[in-house]
């Protein structure tokens, strides 16, 4: 953005607001206003075309900060990562100047929608539901059950399930992390997605492709029926923010109770790679993932270090 396009706010206080993209020489300034793990996506701050980061300054004070990213799994989307407005600023019209902002720049992008998700534990979470309400976005809906587990649990929490797991094994199932696979992995998966999705086998959200150049092939499972066919993948991303690991996507073509057998190999393996205290979040959607929010809920809660929801809701961002 160049310095005559910087956006200027209108009320009062926001009369000396100056919101520009943020600069590498601002990050030492902006350690305050964003939390710890977000802080790689700060360390970044071009980050290329799909990132968009804005600072509201006043006068040389930082006063509100928006970390932004393009979405990896939805098309035409970018997805709001943080907003934060410095207490002695707040309600005054920054959040709303900073949101303006994005909307603007995601235009002129080519974006067609933006993308909240937080968790129903947010401290301000009414604040930032009213916030979101007033500037038009969609009414906030359950999107996920987030539960954090430490590696080191899983043979308690996974007990139960040992007879399903053999028997999956007695039927022939096996489940090998990526890293171990002769051949390319990815095109073996990109070209089973395909023939499932040809069949209509397996349903859009399932497919792989978005999710590989991100994941982890040392704990990312691929599982393989009796016949030696590729039938499902259970993907591990590591988030080096939040020093932990994440599982943004499992699917198989047989039973579903087949993924505890890749679970339970995913788990194997992050232990190896990451020791005992090493930590997985998952974090299915309360839409595609409703099965498997239930089997959570029921079995391993117990065994969570933490659990919440996380809500979401979005925006179309008007073209005109
Ligand atoms: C949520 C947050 C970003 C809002 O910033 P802000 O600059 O104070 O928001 P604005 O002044 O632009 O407020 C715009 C509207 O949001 C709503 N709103 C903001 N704070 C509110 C509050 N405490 N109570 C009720 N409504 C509130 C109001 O509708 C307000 O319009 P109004 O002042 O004309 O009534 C700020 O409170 C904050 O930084 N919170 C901590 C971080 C956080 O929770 N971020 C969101 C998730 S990443």
């Amino acid at each position: 953005m160049r310095p005559d396009q910087r956006h200027k706010g209108t009320a009062s206080i926001c009369a000396n607001i100056e919101i520009r993209p943020v600069d590498r020489e601002d990050l030492a300034a902006l350690s305050r206003l964003t939390t710890q793990n977000l802080r790689s996506q700060l360390a970044n701050p071009e980050g290329g075309p799909d990132n968009c980061n804005l600072v509201a300054w006043i006068e040389n004070v930082p006063a509100g900060l928006l970390l932004s990213r393009r979405s990896l799994d939805r098309f035409g989307t970018q997805e709001l990562l943080s907003l934060m407005v410095t207490p002695l600023f707040r309600r005054q019209g920054l959040a709303r100047a900073l949101l303006a902002e994005l909307e603007i720049t995601m235009a002129s992008a080519g974006r067609t929608h933006l993308l909240a998700s937080w968790s129903d534990r947010l401290p301000q979470l009414e604040s930032f539901r009213a916030l979101l309400s007033r500037e038009g976005w969609d009414i906030p809906e359950p999107a996920r059950l987030r539960m954090s587990f430490n590696v080191g649990e899983r043979q308690d929490a996974l007990r139960t399930f040992r007879p399903l797991m053999a028997s999956a094994r007695r039927h022939g199932l096996s489940s090998r992390p990526m890293a171990a696979m002769p051949d390319e992995p990815r095109n073996l998966m990109l070209a089973a997605a395909t023939t499932f999705a040809r069949a209509g086998a397996m349903p859009a959200w399932a497919n792989p492709a978005p999710w590989l150049e991100h994941c982890d092939p040392a704990v990312s499972q691929l599982l393989f029926d009796e016949n030696g066919r590729l039938c499902g993948w259970l993907l591990g991303e590591y988030q080096p923010g939040f020093t932990r690991w994440s599982v943004p996507l499992g699917w198989c073509s047989t039973d579903a109770s087949h993924m505890l057998l890749a679970m339970d190999h995913l788990l194997c393996d992050l232990e190896h790679h990451g020791g005992p205290g090493a930590t997985l979040i998952l974090q299915p959607s309360q839409r595609n993932g409703h099965r498997v929010c239930t089997l959570l809920d029921r079995h391993f809660r117990p065994y969570a270090l933490w659990a919440d929801h996380l809500v979401s809701s979005s925006k179309t961002i008007n073209q005109a």
